[in-house]
């Protein structure tokens, strides 16, 4: 099949993408019934024995089986016995040597259903899942925080080494969920202490993740903060905002980016990390796609453009906005700003011109 985020050419490619839903389900419940986790690294198991061990009727599991190994999930020998094929070995069963992905496909199943009520929420405007970022029952909460580990394992140290922190001493990774940037940046430069400030739920895992660093354990502080109404602390010379602004209506989003602005130390650092969309907001594509995701699991979260997110920090004193393009995977990209020099802050006040346009659509959960 075509790349997946192209735009299709012909009326087979429609059909492929329409069949994809297929391919999902397939690659979610295997990893869900634990089919690699069986298979592990060096299995090769016929499917009985594979029925038998993940619980499962044979024939159907064969089914799903074959399918798997059609798609390069897995393999099949000429005795019928299935394998893991190369990437499921090395991302699809704990313990392997790269980053592990199961926890991230254990996340999306949670996204299975809202995501089938789509309509409901074009048409009510409102998330058919809870919009509790996922911290009402503890399994959601860690499903979510080890997938966005999962994810960012691949992408922070890449980050970490692009971004240029020098001689910048303190961290703020506001919202940091499991920390993996603030770990990852702390490696990368031995000078940095790093706080990550995260609702009490999510920090019940970060604080694992963190444990497992021994080498950099030492210069991460955790901070319990809902940053919708307790204090930042500060000042930080660099401040992290991974994922965040997306999860949020645009009332939320403009206080917290005041907040970090009056938590910076003078001429301190912003790095905004996001699917940032061009100022049409139709590309990229998975951006797009990631604001109804946004739509069905949030209570006002969206995608911004980066003209958006410029216009809105200029508003509140922040300079030299600048949007950095380091050829991340889904257009993920980082808006950087400097905050105001200390006689430069504006008072602690939206500023008007932006304040209509980014007006509540509710009152702020307390
Ligand atoms: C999508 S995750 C991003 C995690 C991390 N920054 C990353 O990029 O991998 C969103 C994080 O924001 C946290 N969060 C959501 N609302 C929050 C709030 N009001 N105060 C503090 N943290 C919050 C969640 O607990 C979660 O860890």
């Amino acid at each position: 099949m075509s790349d997946l985020w192209s735009a299709p050419t012909t009326p087979e490619q429609v059909i492929d993408r329409a069949n994809v839903l297929f391919t999902t389900q397939a690659l979610l419940t295997a990893n869900r019934m634990g089919v690699f986790q069986a298979l592990g690294k060096e299995g090769r198991k016929d499917a009985a024995a594979l029925a038998k061990e993940v619980k499962a009727d044979a024939r159907a599991l064969s089914m799903l089986a074959d399918a798997l190994a059609g798609l390069g999930y897995l393999t099949k020998d000429a005795k019928g016995r299935y394998a893991n094929s190369l990437i499921a070995r090395k991302h699809l069963v704990s313990g392997g040597e790269g980053a592990y992905l199961g926890d991230y496909l254990r996340f999306q199943d949670l996204l299975w259903e809202p995501w089938g009520k789509l309509e409901d929420a074009v048409r009510s405007g409102r998330s058919t899942r809870p919009a509790d970022m996922y911290q009402t029952n503890q399994d959601e909460t860690r499903r979510f925080i080890r997938a966005m580990h999962s994810t960012a394992s691949l992408n922070d140290p890449f980050l970490a080494a692009r971004l240029d922190l020098g001689g910048r001493h303190t961290l703020a990774d506001v919202g940091g969920g499991p920390g993996t940037f603030a770990i990852h940046f702390a490696k990368q430069y031995p000078e940095l202490r790093a706080t990550v400030l995260d609702l009490p739920g999510t920090l019940e895992v970060t604080k694992e993740i963190v444990s497992e660093e021994p080498s950099v354990k030492e210069r991460i502080t955790l901070k319990p903060c809902d940053f919708s109404r307790d204090d930042l602390g500060g000042p930080y010379d660099v401040a992290l905002v991974s994922h965040i602004i997306h999860g949020h209506d645009d009332h939320r989003v403009q206080s917290l980016l005041m907040k970090l602005r009056d938590a910076l130390s003078p001429n301190g650092l912003l790095l905004v990390h996001d699917f940032f969309t061009e100022s049409q907001k139709t590309v990229p594509a998975f951006a797009s796609l990631f604001a109804l995701n946004m739509l069905i699991s949030t209570d006002g979260g969206r995608t911004w453009s980066f003209d958006e997110l410029k216009q809105v920090l200029e508003g509140l004193g922040y300079r030299d906005v600048e949007w950095k393009r380091l050829g991340q995977p889904r257009g993920l990209s980082v808006v950087s700003a400097v905050s105001p020099r200390m006689d430069d802050k504006p008072a602690k006040q939206a500023p008007a011109s932006s304040e209509s346009s980014l007006r509540p659509r509710r009152p702020p959960l307390q």
